[in-house]
């Protein structure tokens, strides 16, 4: 990890991108934010320098994009990275194509990656992407970039990065909305709130951690817990009479919907 990294967007992801890279012992990385309360912010609770502009960069430097999809067409023409820039270029923008960001800046190693927002406490997933230019080291450099803060899978097919903007990006969200839901039962029969919070994180991090480390498919782990005529048999079959299963599968469906489309409009 000698070159330098160029991080654009000093959001949550390109905060937990900078983070996991300074926790690696990575020093040679900058990153650049316009809003001057971001730069702030990240001063003051970080001790992080974030630049207002970009610095000049190196042809080999490694580019990050983790501005919002919607600033990245000015971006593009703004100069910042230098046409055929010759280091890979490195997007977690959700739902912007690897051709779009090949065109519009002029290069050819392009890295498509869909992160998540666990990424803030290095528990990130991110799934990413090459374009067939992508040498196979910065390739596996990028994968070693994310592992700096949490796991990551690579896929051939840029298709794949839909569903797994559904899944991984937004897969966050649909937890919590279930954590929602469990704390708020907690609390409205009587326990306080950070034992409800205790009780359902708790919960949440067991049965994933049982998941990968006994291997065995989710929905024995479920069984095995659904004694006949038991308790959670019976909140089960509520799940099932409403067809929550497939209820949570058409959610993620619709959300990989708009990541097609999104790829289609930016
Ligand atoms: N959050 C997630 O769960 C998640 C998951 C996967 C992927 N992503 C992707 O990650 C990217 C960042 O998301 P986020 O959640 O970190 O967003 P965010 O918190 O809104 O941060 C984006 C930051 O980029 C700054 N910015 C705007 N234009 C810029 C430019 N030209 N150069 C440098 N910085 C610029 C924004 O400044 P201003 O506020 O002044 O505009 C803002 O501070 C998005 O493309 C998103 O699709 C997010």
């Amino acid at each position: 990890m000698s070159r330098k990294i160029m991080i654009y967007g000093a959001g949550h992801m390109g905060l937990a991108i900078v983070l996991g890279l300074i926790r690696k012992g990575h020093t040679d990385v900058q990153i650049v934010d316009p809003s001057e309360s971001r730069r702030r912010l990240l001063s003051e609770q970080f001790q992080l320098s974030v630049l207002p502009k970009s610095a000049a960069l190196g042809s080999g430097d490694l580019v990050v994009l983790a501005m919002p999809p919607q600033a990245f067409a000015e971006f593009a023409s703004s100069g910042a990275v230098p046409r055929h820039h010759a280091g890979p270029v490195v997007s977690v923008m959700a739902g912007v194509t690897m051709s779009t960001i090949a065109k519009s800046l002029g290069v050819t190693q392009v890295i498509r990656s869909i992160p998540n927002t666990p990424s803030e406490v290095f528990q990130g997933m991110t799934v990413f992407c090459a374009s067939p230019e992508t040498t196979a080291e910065n390739i596996e450099w990028t994968r070693r970039l994310f592992e700096a803060f949490g796991k990551a899978v690579w896929v051939a097919d840029e298709a794949l990065i839909d569903p797994a903007t559904a899944l991984c990006g937004g897969g966050p969200a649909f937890v919590a909305y279930i954590a929602d839901a469990m704390q708020a039962f907690a609390t409205s029969v009587g326990f306080d709130a950070p034992s409800a919070v205790l009780m359902t994180t708790q919960v949440l991090r067991g049965t994933a951690e049982l998941i990968e480390t006994t291997g065995k498919p989710a929905m024995q782990i479920c069984r095995e817990v659904m004694t006949p005529q038991g308790t959670t048999e019976r909140g089960i079959k509520h799940f099932d009479e409403h067809k929550l299963h497939d209820i949570l599968q058409a959610a993620l469906s619709r959300s990989t919907e708009r990541s097609r489309e999104l790829g289609r409009t930016t």
